[in-house]
């Protein structure tokens, strides 16, 4: 496996690049804004395709690296499905699994830090985020965080994890990078407590200012969806309506980009073809599959994903491919759902 953290030092915050094997895909957590540049020289130095940039959370102490990175290697951006930004192209739920070729890593909502922090569990580690830090936890005096739920997510979940685990934070301010599960529960100061209510009061008294970052990060962090006018602009967009009035007919292609666990999960559209996000390219490209169908039949081609991130960056890259009927479905699923539009699993 290749494994590297990377630290931004103005705000003390690790991130992670994993990818199970030079040449393959890549998957970054918590990126930097001001990073970016390193981690995409990282990435071609390691001969690595990115396909995902995640936060464990909507940090308040820097700008989240989600929107650069996607719009610099259209990777896809991830969080959990409680964030408040405004538009990740995939949304993740406690039990799913977050998956880059060759890696699968599990997936635990960890509320109290903030309402949308996240957990992911490998073999032998555990990405905590601000969750569990090394000899620390995080706050739980701002963005809906809990200390009753932090307490939950501390020792009902993460401390249930073999000892030997391994615990990567998103921040340490003291210059450690990892400590284990069995250390945290020994040496935690903020874990030596005998009940929920005495971490609580703990929690509650720690009279700490707010980040200097806070009021620019928070707002620009919730801010990360790409301007999916732009492809609307080019007259490349259908809303759910325009779409649902197209299923069926023979000069039409709906196409789903989701992988397979979004369409377990929430259903497709009926008659749709299964054609994931990261195999677009060879799709695409003279020969594959989708190109072959438009050089062929000249359908009009309908992308769809979860939100319409992916859809948005699919249309561009066929329209660029020259397959000139490519169109999206904005909003994706989750506007399909609201205009009450039915789908199949
Ligand atoms: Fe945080």
């Amino acid at each position: 496996m290749i494994f590297r953290q990377l630290y931004d030092s103005v705000s003390g915050t690790y991130s992670y690049l994993l990818a199970s094997r030079r040449g393959g895909e890549a998957l970054i957590l918590d990126p930097v804004l001001e990073k970016v540049d390193r981690y995409l020289q990282l990435v071609r130095e390691l001969d690595l395709k990115l396909v995902k940039a995640v936060d464990t959370h909507l940090h308040a102490d820097h700008i989240t690296g989600l929107g650069a990175l996607r719009d610099r290697t259209h990777c896809i951006t991830v969080m959990g499905e409680q964030t408040k930004a405004d538009v990740v192209s995939m949304r993740l739920a406690d039990g799913d699994k977050l998956t880059v070729e060759g890696l699968a890593l599990d997936v635990i909502y960890t509320p109290g830090h903030t309402d949308d922090s996240y957990s992911f569990i490998m073999p032998d580690r555990v990405f905590t985020g601000d969750t569990l830090l090394i000899r620390g936890t995080g706050r739980t005096d701002f963005q809906n965080g809990d200390p009753r739920q932090q307490y939950e997510s501390i020792f009902g979940r993460l401390l249930k994890l073999p000892d030997s685990t391994l615990v990567y934070p998103a921040h340490d301010y003291k210059g450690d990078t990892v400590s284990t599960i069995g250390e945290e529960k020994a040496y935690n100061p903020r874990l030596q407590v005998k009940s929920v209510d005495e971490y609580v009061t703990l929690m509650n008294n720690l009279n700490l200012s707010n980040p200097k970052m806070m009021d620019v990060a928070v707002p620009a962090n919730m801010k990360i969806g790409m301007a999916q006018e732009t492809i609307a602009k080019r007259g490349w967009a259908l809303d759910a309506k325009q779409a649902a009035g197209m299923i069926g007919r023979a000069d039409v292609a709906l196409i789903d980009l989701r992988e397979s666990s979004e369409r377990e999960h929430h259903g497709a559209i009926r008659t749709s073809l299964h054609v994931p996000y990261p195999t677009l390219q060879e799709n695409i490209r003279t020969g594959g599959m989708l190109a072959e169908m438009f050089r062929t039949s000249h359908p009009k081609i309908v992308f769809y994903c979860a939100f319409g991130e992916r859809s948005a960056m699919a249309v561009q890259a066929a329209q660029d491919a020259g397959i000139t009927t490519a169109c999206h479905i904005q909003g994706g699923i989750d506007a399909w759902k609201k205009a009450g539009e039915p789908l199949t699993r």
